[in-house]
């Protein structure tokens, strides 16, 4: 056993760090807002999420590859997994932008990929689900699935 359970990723803690006043003024004038990668858009993203779990699970192959351990990755690199030849090829890792692109349009980011899904049209719906990927690979479910598979 490794750490304590539950640990803010190191990105999201660092946002969340109290700010450090400076001078009297500060009192009088309003503390900037800070904008952190938020929980609200990690809940948000989870929910997005919801649409590909049809298919997809964070730490099982199902329908379509793993997501735990997603950022970071080769596309069509899961070992066991059967992806079409078009993924396989496609030479995409994956990342903010990388997935952005994909889920804009699956079917067009990758011609030929058996993820036969429209993909997210929107925008911030995109964005929220990023976050939610990035943050849900920092989750017990994902850090056991990484521990299991070493
Ligand atoms: C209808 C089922 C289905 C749905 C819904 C679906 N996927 Fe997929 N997904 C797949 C399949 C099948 C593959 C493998 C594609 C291939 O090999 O061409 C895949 C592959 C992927 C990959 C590439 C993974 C890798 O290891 O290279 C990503 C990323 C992905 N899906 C993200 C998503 C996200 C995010 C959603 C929700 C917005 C989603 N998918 C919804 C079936 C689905």
């Amino acid at each position: 056993m490794n750490g304590p359970g539950r640990r803010l990723p190191k990105w999201l803690a660092g946002a969340l760090m109290p700010m450090t006043i400076a001078g009297p003024a500060s009192a009088a004038t309003p503390a900037p807002t800070a904008t952190p990668p938020d929980q609200q858009q990690v809940q948000r993203g989870e929910q997005v999420y919801a649409r590909c779990q049809a298919c997809h699970a964070l730490a099982q192959d199902r329908v379509g590859p793993h997501h735990c351990g997603l950022l970071g990755r080769r596309a069509g690199s899961v070992p066991g997994f059967a992806y079409s030849q078009a993924m396989k090829d496609s030479r995409i890792t994956w990342n903010e932008k990388t997935l952005n692109q994909f889920l804009s349009g699956p079917l067009k980011a990758v011609p030929g990929t058996s993820m036969t899904y429209d993909g997210v049209p929107d925008a911030k719906d995109r964005a929220d689900l990023i976050a939610y990927l990035r943050y849900a690979n920092e989750s017990a479910q994902c850090r056991q699935s990484a521990a299991a598979q070493r």
